[in-house]
């Protein structure tokens, strides 16, 4: 984002913006279409908001594209959202990489089917090199089944004897999660005017700012997400503390 400050805004910008996308439903209920037809427009928007995140100079923009409780949604709906994450990668990944974009997938891996999986991991490796802003998506992902995958595999270090259990400390758990290699977002949006977190980021987020925009998904646009990185920039952050933090590194402790 240019350093141009606007009046009562801080000087900091964001490094990693996360986005909770809500409304796709409500977005094709209200035009008496099916709920398809809002993720497929969802898509389009996700499409978008990656071009304008780069734009803006956002070097993490994560996506909550499925939730680990999303399964319980009706089967046609979980093939169709699979199958617009096949579609995805499969059709976005050149022009994301000609864009220098680094391309990650966070969440479980073990539910995807293998050729899926195998597409997920083309898209990280092709891309892994580049320079551009990375896009997580987060895909079968749930903060909690993360936080549990994490501990088993500290467990299994520990029960092998290559990690003493008084070693273990935030760090260590921090470099366990999907996102170890990743800063902490400092701005989680979410739309359609829902206030929840929903298993999102929970240990990333400790000391993210939330904005809620009443926007559906689908309708969300530059000047949303413009909108809602001006309101994080009147935010005073304190990280516990007296003073004002302005600028923060993303992910120090
Ligand atoms: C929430 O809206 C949205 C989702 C669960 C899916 C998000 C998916 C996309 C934006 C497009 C797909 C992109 C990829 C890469 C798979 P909702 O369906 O819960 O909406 P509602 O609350 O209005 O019913």
């Amino acid at each position: 984002m240019s350093a141009e400050t606007r009046q009562g805004e801080s000087a900091a910008d964001p490094c990693h913006v996360a986005i909770i996308m809500d409304g796709n439903g409500r977005w094709a209920k209200m035009r008496n279409l099916p709920r398809q037809e809002g993720h497929r427009r969802g898509l389009e928007a996700l499409r978008r908001t990656v071009r304008h995140a780069a734009e803006l100079g956002i070097e993490v923009l994560t996506l909550y594209s499925f939730s680990t409780e999303n399964w319980r949604r009706p089967q046609a709906e979980v093939s169709f959202l699979l199958g617009l994450l096949r579609r995805f990668v499969e059709k976005d990944l050149a022009e994301l990489a000609e864009a220098g974009l680094r391309v990650r997938i966070i969440g479980g891996r073990e539910d995807l089917a293998p050729d899926l999986r195998r597409l997920v991991e083309h898209a990280e490796q092709s891309t892994a090199g580049n320079s551009g802003m990375t896009l997580v998506v987060a895909f079968n992902y749930g903060s909690r089944d993360e936080i549990v995958r994490a501990t088993r595999a500290i467990a299994t270090e520990v029960a092998a004897g290559r990690l003493d259990p008084a070693a273990i400390d935030e760090a260590v758990l921090h470099g366990h999660l999907d996102t170890a290699d990743l800063p902490d977002p400092e701005l989680v949006i979410r739309t359609s005017g829902e206030t929840r977190i929903s298993n999102f980021l929970l240990w990333q987020a400790a000391y993210a700012e939330f904005v809620f925009s009443p926007v559906l998904w689908p309708d969300f646009d530059k000047a949303d997400l413009v909108a809602a990185i001006s309101e994080y920039r009147r935010r005073e952050r304190r990280f516990g503390g007296v003073e004002p933090v302005t600028v923060r590194k993303a992910g120090a402790a």
